[in-house]
């Protein structure tokens, strides 16, 4: 794996350069196996880059979008990440529903809701379930932090952390449940980039490059990936981030 490290000067350029990147893992994964998958992630940073992504010539009867987490609330609900996405790139481009695949969150049971979307991953890579736990590779998985060093649904000393023996699980955020992608999903990927903007995000960067830091309070750190482990950052979150790229 190659872990690499980019600061960009705004979170503009932080923007286009992920945009760079993303169309060359997708292309390049089309090339090589006909089609791609790409792993949305939530919050605010991305918006940017999936209105930039939905100008683009991307084959996207190509692509299959899945979610690195969801919020447990409709699909239309204002902290839904499936609706940020789809009215920053869905609702923008012409791509087949069946390649869209969003965590179900209507179920009114989390950790069902968290089991059935395994079933569909491990349905949609023709794995079979059950021991020992199959897992399948994604292509490129994207992925924000927050302030406190989370990712995806991955929250400091939560038990998602510990959730070795499936690819979905139910995380939480101040008491409220949403589904997450486990490391066993994330780290099987090809290529994990994280895009991470902002002053706030600064202390918890430091330590999750930090050789001591802990996994179980900033658990950003324990994401890795099978081809290239990715950051991007813009020059407020990564001050005082040596910029690397090493084998
Ligand atoms: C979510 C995201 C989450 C996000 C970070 C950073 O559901 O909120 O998946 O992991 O990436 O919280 O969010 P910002 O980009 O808004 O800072």
């Amino acid at each position: 794996m190659v872990r690499r490290v980019e600061i960009l000067p705004d979170l503009q350029a932080l923007v286009d350069r992920a945009y760079e990147e993303v169309i060359l893992l997708l292309e390049d994964a089309i090339a090589k196996r006909g089609s791609a998958t790409f792993v949305l992630a939530g919050g605010g940073t991305p918006k940017p880059l999936y209105e930039k992504l939905a100008q683009s010539a991307l084959p996207w009867s190509k692509i299959h979008l899945f979610w690195g987490d969801e919020r447990y609330v409709p699909e239309d609900h204002p902290d839904s990440n499936y609706r940020m996405a789809r009215e920053a790139l869905i609702d923008r481009i012409t791509i087949p529903w069946e390649n869209i695949h969003p965590m179900p969150t209507a179920g009114g049971d989390p950790a069902a809701d968290a089991a059935l979307h395994a079933a569909h991953i491990s349905d949609f890579f023709q794995l079979l379930p059950g021991e020992p736990l199959q897992i399948p590779q994604l292509d490129v998985v994207l992925l924000g932090m927050g302030d406190d060093g989370h990712t995806a649904s991955l929250f400091p000393g939560t038990e998602a952390l510990q959730v070795c023996d499936a690819l979905v699980t139910v995380g939480e955020k101040s008491g409220q449940p949403r589904l997450t992608f486990t490391y066993p999903l994330l780290n099987q990927a090809r290529t994990v980039l994280f895009m991470v903007a902002g002053e706030n995000k600064q202390t918890a960067l430091q330590q999750v490059f930090s050789p001591d830091g802990s996994n179980e309070t900033y658990p950003s750190r324990a994401v890795s990936a099978q081809e290239n482990l990715i950051w991007l950052l813009d020059s407020a979150a990564g001050k005082g981030i040596p910029v690397q790229e090493k084998q």
